[in-house]
């Protein structure tokens, strides 16, 4: 496994590759990593050479305290990869946003919805970091978690707009034993609190247990209500259903695929998840 820092390193490593008709699988991420981030080396591993990149984005964060405090573990997490990745592409502030860049992407409606109202902005860092990303790396194929079902379809979207020559794989959230989507955030809290962010997971499969007996999107949200209400330390940012391009329903509509989001702080940590209910 080897350890680039620079774009001109990446680059020229990959190129090498390409030359000899190498396909390239990208996996992005902050860092932090753990068992959520390796599904999605593993299924990168169809591809002849697994690039993960590390690279905790300001751009993207919409509050200073949570940039300050995102878990940063560089060695760490390079002793977990090893064997598992071919190169790790972990730049540093400079090479990445050195050039002060101005352009912006807005995503529309897609990107004004669910996380995008409660992180104006945030779309707009994720959309230019991975756009970067992909001029710098080059990629055949590239993986992303669909506990951010947004943040993926959005990637979808970025890639036919601007012609990437480049497959947008959705993999499977991956969970705890308790429920609990994999995060990186995980990692500030406390046993507590962990309990408590299990309850999320659970919440949702009441809802599609409301959903799959026949009820309405009315009911199945006040059920949804009614049980995270007892939960203690959970304060629900959101809970919408969703389209497949998450519009947000209030009745079925003739929606194809249906799911619900969640957003929700515990110990002041910002949670997400969704689950489909149809599919
Ligand atoms: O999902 C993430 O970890 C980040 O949003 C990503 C895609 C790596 C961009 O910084």
């Amino acid at each position: 496994m080897q350890l680039f820092d620079s774009t001109e390193g990446i680059r020229s490593a990959v190129l090498e590759n390409k030359k000899q008709g190498k396909t390239i699988g990208l996996v992005p991420t902050m860092g932090a990593l753990h068992e959520g981030h390796l599904s999605l080396v593993r299924a990168a591993r169809t591809c002849d050479v697994v690039i993960v990149s590390i690279f905790v984005n300001p751009r993207q964060f919409t509050n200073e305290r949570d940039l300050k405090e995102y878990p940063r573990k560089l060695d760490g997490d390079l002793a977990i990869l090893k064997g598992k990745c071919d190169l790790v592409f972990a730049p540093g502030i400079n090479d990445i946003y050195g050039n002060s860049p101005v352009s912006s992407l807005d995503f529309g409606d897609l990107g004004s919805r669910l996380e995008g109202e409660f992180r104006p902005g945030h779309f707009n860092g994720v959309g230019l970091i991975v756009a970067k990303l992909f001029n710098i790396i080059l990629p055949d194929y590239a993986y992303f978690g669909l506990k951010d079902l947004q943040q993926y379809l959005l990637i979808k979207q970025l890639v036919k707009d601007l012609s990437f020559p480049i497959k947008i794989i959705g993999c499977t959230t991956i969970r705890e034993e308790s429920g609990l989507a994999m995060s990186s955030r995980n990692l500030k809290l406390s046993e507590k609190g962990i309990a408590v962010a299990s309850k999320i997971f659970e919440g949702l499969n009441i809802v599609k247990e409301g959903f799959d007996s026949g009820e309405s999107i009315d009911n199945c949200r006040k059920r949804a209500a009614k049980y995270y209400e007892r939960i203690n330390g959970l304060e629900i940012e959101y809970l919408e259903f969703a389209s497949e391009d998450l519009t947000i329903l209030n009745d079925l509509n003739g929606a194809k695929e249906i799911s619900v989001c969640i957003a929700a702080y515990v110990e002041g940590v910002r949670l997400i998840d969704n689950l489909y209910l149809r599919q």
